[in-house]
């Protein structure tokens, strides 16, 4: 996939895609299917968000090289989505799209619906370092 960015502060809003899963369509019940040409990393963490209540917010920070690939299993959920210079709200609530989160891009997670849950599909191990935490020092990593 060619959003595979190596200089991850010059990341714009463009750069992110929703992405289609592949499934299986069944009267039994549909089934999807993440394989390595779905998403362009390799997955080395997955985690998800569960139980959150309806007037959380999550988020609220970028990552330096952290690529991420959400997921709404189940329910609804919005993504805020800045990269210094645009701001972008998308709404994921199918099970078979994604949306992929590129490095250098700020992300805040609200709106859930109630039982919802975000799967995460991630590049990397957990690294507090990987983290931007402050808009203004996202800025700065931005060259804004
Ligand atoms: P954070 O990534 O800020 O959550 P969100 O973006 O969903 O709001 O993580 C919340 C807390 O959990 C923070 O203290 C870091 C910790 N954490 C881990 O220890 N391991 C992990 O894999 C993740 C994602 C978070």
């Amino acid at each position: 996939m060619e959003t595979f960015i190596k200089q991850y502060t010059t990341t714009k809003l463009t750069d992110l895609e929703l992405i289609e899963i592949p499934k299986i369509k069944d009267s039994r019940g549909n089934l999807a299917v993440i394989e390595k040409e779905c998403i362009p990393f390799e997955i080395k963490r997955v985690y998800y968000l569960y139980d959150v209540p309806s007037d959380a917010f999550r988020g609220g920070h970028a990552h330096k090289e952290l690529f991420q690939f959400l997921i709404p299993l189940s329910g609804s959920f919005e993504v805020r989505l800045k990269d210094g210079e645009e701001e972008r709200l998308v709404s994921l609530n199918k099970p078979d799209k994604g949306l992929l989160i590129t490095p250098g891009i700020w992300r805040e997670i609200e709106n859930f619906s109630s039982g919802s849950v975000c799967l995460v599909l991630a590049s990397d191990v957990y690294d507090e370092a990987d983290y931007i935490r402050n808009f203004d020092e996202f800025l700065l990593f931005k060259g804004l």
